[in-house]
């Protein structure tokens, strides 16, 4: 079955590949999207995505999403920790998300330790580097099915 899941990233993911190496990876998030979109056309997945470091145009974006794909990577950035306009966005489409995280989120600072999205996600991924992309898009597909 084809499928489109949209991967949306939130303030700050277009700076990969310089941003905080140690803990992001050297990869640029254009590596990771050609690489995640090569791997999701193998299941007939296709990918769409989008990123903005403005929590309005993320809100916007899930509701475009609406009815027009069949679930979502997010890795909402600094925003996991305190947006409740985008878990309302989340709860409010009924999307079916994925909150994906680079880093381990819960082995950094405590502010990190909250997600404020998560209760509205279908599942959380973190702590892979790149590959928590790979490993969410899996397990969306899996959920999905
Ligand atoms: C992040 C973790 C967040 O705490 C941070 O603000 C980010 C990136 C991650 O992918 O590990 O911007 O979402």
């Amino acid at each position: 079955m084809t499928r489109t899941v949209l991967v949306l990233n939130g303030p700050n993911l277009n700076l990969l590949g310089t941003r905080e190496p140690e803990i992001y990876g050297h990869d640029t998030l254009a590596d990771i999207l050609t690489d995640l979109s090569a791997h999701a056309a193998h299941s007939e997945v296709t990918i769409v995505d989008f990123q903005s470091n403005t929590e309005g145009e993320l809100v916007g974006r899930l509701h475009e999403a609406q009815g027009t794909v069949d679930g979502v990577i997010f890795n909402p950035g600094a925003f996991t920790h305190y947006s409740i306009a985008l878990r309302d966005a989340i709860a409010g489409t009924g999307l079916a998300v994925v909150e994906t995280h680079l880093s381990n989120i819960h082995a950094r600072e405590e502010f990190r330790h909250t997600s404020v999205l998560a209760p509205v996600c279908v599942g959380v991924v973190a702590g892979f580097g790149r590959h928590s992309y790979f490993v969410a898009l899996d397990a969306l597909l899996r959920y999905l099915a």
